[in-house]
């Protein structure tokens, strides 16, 4: 008996002196876990007459309730003490200034993407992508520069590995492929036998042997394609010099179609915009120079014929530009390799805000 009050006076005194949740848990092990003090008077309850079994068992259940109250008790006093702690330990000053956030910008061939995106939106153009490893055909033969032609060496190609099947494969040298893609596929073939119309830009990235202040193997176009059954040189024309002087914000800037040579176009023609050199800074707009800025012209029959379309039905116009060039021109950046260097400063300075959309309404550059 004298076991049960010392075992009693053991337990409650190392439930009560637990002076966190981990040290309450020890005192439970030790108490009432398989070797515990109390566990291990109910083991010697085996050996007792049923007359004594019966008393004592009655007060060691009545112990080991005694000792999981007061575990509980303690529990609760020790959890509330150890979550105000907390609250002291973690309390939050809402009174500090926010850490400065590094603000990101758009870069400037994105922000001139999207600017190219609103103007010729509005003229009915949808944007479409193709892929940048393109094949030979897509690449050049069905844009009507068949193999061995000359006009291959207008561009210095990167050749890679041809496919399984032996067709030769490139990074597309132009977005023009795009133009091919497009044509043959048959919900737009469909769309224009239902007398509709396809009004396409592609812009993209394109690659070609060359590095210097003004080539990078990399860089980027955009291409224009319009076919329907009355396009005509016309709106080639019209469509341009709005593009131009939406795009320059330059109202009456001057453009000049000269004539020149491409294999998918006939007649093509470049188009140069007019400008001034005033102490060696550009002025974009009425000056006595001008600056050449695309390619353009009616899509060659044999194109229209190559990409599955009737050329006696259907023509049109394309054009391509280089997105880094007008980029360039428009915001006065001196050298193309900067777009390409990952600079932060250059990004910061060149950057654009990306919360602000450009639109031909609400304001296109900065
Ligand atoms: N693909 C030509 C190039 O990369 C650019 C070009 C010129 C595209 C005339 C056209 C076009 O669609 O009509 O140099």
């Amino acid at each position: 008996m004298s076991d049960l009050s010392t075992i009693r006076s053991e337990a409650l005194g190392a439930v009560s002196a637990a002076a966190d949740l981990a040290a309450l848990d020890a005192a439970r092990v030790a108490v009432l876990g398989k070797k515990g003090s109390v566990t291990g008077l109910t083991k010697t309850l085996g050996a007792m007459a049923p007359e004594q079994r019966r008393e004592f068992g009655a007060k060691v259940n009545e112990l080991k309730s005694e000792v999981e109250a007061a575990l509980e008790v303690r529990k609760g006093t020790l959890s509330s003490s150890a979550l105000a702690a907390k609250l002291v330990s973690e309390k939050v000053d809402v009174s500090l200034p926010t850490r400065p956030e590094g603000q990101g910008s758009l870069h400037p061939i994105g922000q001139v993407m999207d600017e190219v995106a609103a103007i010729f939106g509005e003229m009915g153009f949808t944007w479409a992508d193709g892929p940048d490893i393109e094949d030979d055909w897509h690449n050049f033969t069905a844009l009507n520069i068949p193999p061995d032609h000359p006009a291959r060496q207008m561009q210095d190609t990167f050749y890679l590995p041809s496919r399984a099947d032996g067709t030769p494969v490139v990074l597309r040298t132009h977005t023009s492929p795009v133009q091919a893609r497009t044509m043959l596929n048959k919900n737009v073939q469909k769309r224009l036998a239902d007398g509709g119309s396809l009004r396409i830009i592609v812009p993209g990235r394109t690659y070609r042997i060359d590095s210097d202040a003004t080539h990078t193997p990399m860089f980027h176009q955009v291409e224009g394609l319009v076919i329907d059954r009355a396009t005509h040189m016309g709106h080639l024309k019209g469509c341009l010099v709005d593009f131009c002087r939406a795009f320059f914000e330059v109202d009456d800037l001057p453009l000049r179609f000269r004539p020149s040579y491409f294999p998918f176009t006939e007649p093509s023609a470049e188009v140069d915009i007019g400008c001034s050199w005033k102490d060696g800074e550009l002025r974009i707009g009425a000056g006595d120079s001008w600056l050449e800025i695309l390619g353009s012209g009616m899509v060659h029959p044999n194109v229209i014929r190559n990409c599955g379309l009737d050329p006696a039905i259907y023509q049109g116009f394309a054009f391509g530009m280089g997105i880094d060039r007008i980029a360039m021109l428009k915001y006065g950046i001196p050298d193309l390799r900067s777009f390409f260097d990952s600079d932060l400063r250059w990004l910061r300075h060149y950057g654009f805000s990306a919360l602000e959309w450009p639109s031909l309404t609400g304001g296109l550059g900065r």
